[in-house]
């Protein structure tokens, strides 16, 4: 740790235990008042923000541009869980460059600290982070975006995830415990099954993995299901017809 870094690590402590006090205070007229924010669902307009990031100043909007996006948080910088997973991604960032998906991480602590942790990332998860990090020192996107849960921690996000498709709607949200890293493999599947369910009138069924057979739409008619899906399909019931996953 830097010498300068003590006297902000120390009121960081700080804030976060007498937050955490006030938090447990249950005597009447005690109760914290912890700021409110709304909390968003699949299908709202994702907010947009201008927030510090490690690739410079970062504008929603305008970074994504026509790309699909995941945002995702972190609890805190130099933690275990949080290493493992920003070199992951980072590793990852080919996979994501192919569905057009860019992808932005999110820890509330400064941009000089993102800056050291960058180093130790790449020194020991062995790949340089090659993706924006948003230093939410202020918490602007944080409760944009409802990512402290305040009952899990005072101050510190959640390992939140949200999906934000190219007309900035969110199409996915999960929200893990900061002691379970993530499965970004998961979320590579995920958006495969909704860049082909956009296009076709296809649902994925359980574990569906790209390649393996898919379900029709229960609003499409059998005569209709035989022009969109020529390689035919299998009627287990009137509402579950499977059919080979469509290639273009
Ligand atoms: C981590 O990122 O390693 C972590 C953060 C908070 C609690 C436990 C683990």
């Amino acid at each position: 740790m830097l010498p300068h870094e003590y006297g902000i690590e120390k009121s960081r402590r700080y804030e976060v235990e007498s937050l955490a006090r006030a938090a447990r205070d249950e005597r009447p007229g005690r109760q914290v008042n912890l700021p409110q924010t709304a909390s968003l669902r699949l299908g709202d307009r994702a907010p947009d923000f201008t927030q510090e990031s490690t690739q410079g100043p970062i504008h929603l909007y305008e970074w994504m541009g026509v790309s699909w996006a995941v945002l995702f948080s972190h609890p805190a910088d130099f933690t275990p869980v949080c290493t493992t997973e920003l070199g992951m991604v980072a590793g990852l960032k080919p996979e994501f460059d192919k569905r057009n998906v860019k992808v932005i991480g999110l820890s509330v602590d400064p941009l000089f600290r993102h800056e050291a942790w960058a180093g130790d990332i790449a020194e020991t998860q062995g790949v340089e982070l090659n993706f924006p990090l948003l230093a939410d020192a202020d918490r602007r996107v944080a409760q944009l975006y409802d990512m402290i849960h305040p009952n899990a921690h005072p101050t510190e996000t959640v390992r939140s995830v949200f999906i934000i498709d190219p007309k900035k709607t969110v199409r996915l949200i999960h929200t893990y415990p900061a002691a379970t890293g993530r499965n970004f493999d998961e979320l590579l599947r995920v958006i495969d099954s909704m860049q082909l369910t956009d296009e076709k009138k296809i649902a994925t069924p359980a574990n569906w993995k790209p390649g393996e057979d898919v379900v029709i739409l229960p609003s499409v008619r059998n005569s209709e299901a035989e022009k969109l899906f020529p390689k035919g399909f299998t009627e287990l019931k009137p509402y579950l017809r499977i059919t080979p996953q469509p290639n273009d």
